[in-house]
C-alpha cells in the first residue's frame, strides 16, 4: 500500500520505517525536508520518500497522523482536508497540553466528553479515521518484544472496513488488536497514554505495554 505519514517526529519516523520493512511504499511528510533527523532517516531508509504534508496526504492511500496533538488540526488543514476524503487515517496523536505533568500525570487539553480524535473526524468527515498506536511508546510500536507475550493495541473508529485494514497492519507490526467501537471510544483510549507515561515520569520505567486479559 501507499502510506503517507504526516509528521516527522520520532513516531512518524519509527512507523515509516516499520511500514517500509513490511514492503509498503512510504512517504514521510514534514514542513522541512532538510531537518537533520529527516535527512538521517532518508539516509537509513533510501527507499522511503520525503514530501510536504500536502504531497504526503495526496500520496497516501492510508495516511498516518503523527504530529503533536496541539497542532493536529493545523497539520490536517496544511495538508489539505480534501486529500483525506474516503481514505483510512491512522490517528496516533494524543492531546497533551503544553503544561508539565503533575506528579507524573500528563495534562490534556481535551475533556472526557470530547477526544482529539472526534475533533479530527469532524474536521474531515469523509475520512475513515481510526485511532491506533497512541497508547504505547514509540520504541514498541513496531515488532514489540515482550518475551513472547503479544501486547494489545486499542483502536476505535466509525468505519468497519478501515478498522480491518488497521487491524491487519497492527498484526503485521506484532500487535493484537482490541476494537473498542466508534469514535467516542477515543475518550477512553487517548487517556491510556497518561497511564502509560506515569511509571516513566515517577520511576523512569518506560518499557511496558498494555495487554487485555480475557477469559
Ligand atoms: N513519542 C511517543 O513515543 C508517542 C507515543 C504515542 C503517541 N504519540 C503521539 O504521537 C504524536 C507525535 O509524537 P512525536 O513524539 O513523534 O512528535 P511531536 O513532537 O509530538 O510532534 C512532532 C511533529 O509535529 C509537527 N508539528 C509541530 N508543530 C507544528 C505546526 N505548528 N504545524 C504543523 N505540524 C507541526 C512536526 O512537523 P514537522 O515534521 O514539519 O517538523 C513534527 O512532525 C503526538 O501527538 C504524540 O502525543 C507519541
Amino acid at each position: 500500500m501507499k502510506i503517507g505519514i504526516i509528521g516527522s517526529g520520532i513516531v512518524g519516523r519509527v512507523l515509516a520505517t516499520g511500514f517500509l520493512n513490511e514492503g509498503h511504499q512510504v512517504m514521510l511528510g514534514t514542513r522541512n525536508i532538510s531537518k537533520e533527523e529527516v535527512l538521517k532517516w532518508k539516509k537509513e531508509n533510501p527507499n522511503g520518500l520525503l514530501g510536504s504534508f500536502q504531497e504526503t496526504a495526496q500520496f497516501g492511500v492510508v495516511i498516518v497522523l503523527a504530529v503533536s496533538g496541539l497542532v493536529a488540526e493545523d497539520a490536517v488543514n496544511l495538508a489539505g482536508k480534501e486529500h483525506f476524503s474516503h481514505k483510512v487515517i491512522i490517528d496516533a496523536t494524543n492531546p497533551i497540553a503544553a503544561i508539565p505533568p503533575e506528579n507524573g500525570v500528563l495534562k490534556y487539553f481535551t475533556t472526557l466528553e470530547e477526544s482529539l480524535m472526534e475533533r479530527i473526524q469532524q474536521l474531515i468527515p469523509e475520512a475513515k479515521v481510526v485511532k491506533a498506536f497512541s497508547c504505547v511508546g514509540n520504541a514498541f510500536m513496531y515488532k514489540p518484544d515482550f518475551n513472547g507475550s503479544i501486547p494489545t493495541m486499542f483502536i476505535c473508529g466509525n468505519d468497519e472496513e478501515a478498522k480491518k485494514t488497521v487491524t491487519n497492519i497492527l498484526t503485521s507490526f506484532g500487535w493484537e488488536t482490541e476494537d473498542l467501537g466508534k469514535v467516542e471510544a477515543a475518550r477512553a483510549i487517548e487517556p491510556l497514554c497518561i497511564l502509560w507515561c506515569i511509571p516513566g515520569f515517577i520511576r523512569n520505567q518506560w518499557t511496558h505495554a498494555f495487554k487485555l486479559l480475557k477469559k
